[in-house]
């Protein structure tokens, strides 16, 4: 079993996949903190010494080899289905599900973690609100294409278990 969990920076990715891999008995990749560890190097320092080009190169290749592994949970970065027709390879691999949440949501979580994500460093309140709204409407529809979809504030691990089932 391959699954994909995909969202908006913030959306919760890690903490479900973890939990989801451990009730399902499979292993758990975090595909940034993957990233970090082949490469020696903190995502935001990929940002600053090379650039966002490079980063989604990488973000490929990593992805690409993890989707090669037999059965795992694998949270995504925020942007991975958005680039380089990931959300195909994706679905072509396994079963992908997106954590879905409202921009008001994203928001809140973000003004609380803005430091490890490069792309929303440094940002006012305000200027963070506007960059969530600006990147939800160019990234909501590759996330839609998703198998599955679960609503990010009410997320229960029998329901997606049972959703993972009947697909
Ligand atoms: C990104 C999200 C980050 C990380 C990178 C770019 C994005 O992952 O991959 O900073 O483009 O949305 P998280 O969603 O885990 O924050």
């Amino acid at each position: 079993m391959k699954i994909i969990l995909l969202g908006f920076m913030g959306s919760g990715k890690s903490v479900f996949g973890k939990r989801l891999a451990k009730r399902l008995n499979i292993k758990f990749f975090d595909l940034d903190k993957h990233i970090e560890q082949n490469y020696r190097m903190t995502i935001p320092s990929i940002f600053s010494t090379f650039d966002e080009t490079v980063f989604r190169n990488i973000e490929k290749i990593e992805l690409v080899k993890i989707l090669k592994e037999d059965s795992f949970v694998l949270s995504c970065g925020g942007g991975t289905p958005c680039f380089n027709n990931n959300i195909d390879t994706i679905n072509d691999y396994g079963l992908s599900i997106y954590i879905e949440l409202d921009q008001e949501s994203l928001v809140e979580r973000l003004s609380k973690s803005r430091t490890k994500r490069p792309l929303i460093t440094g940002l006012k309140q305000e200027e963070l609100a506007n960059k969530v709204s600006e990147l939800l409407k160019i990234r909501e529809k590759n996330y839609k294409q998703a198998h599955i979809t679960v609503n990010g504030n009410d997320i229960n691990l029998k329901d997606v278990i049972q959703q993972i089932n009947t697909k």
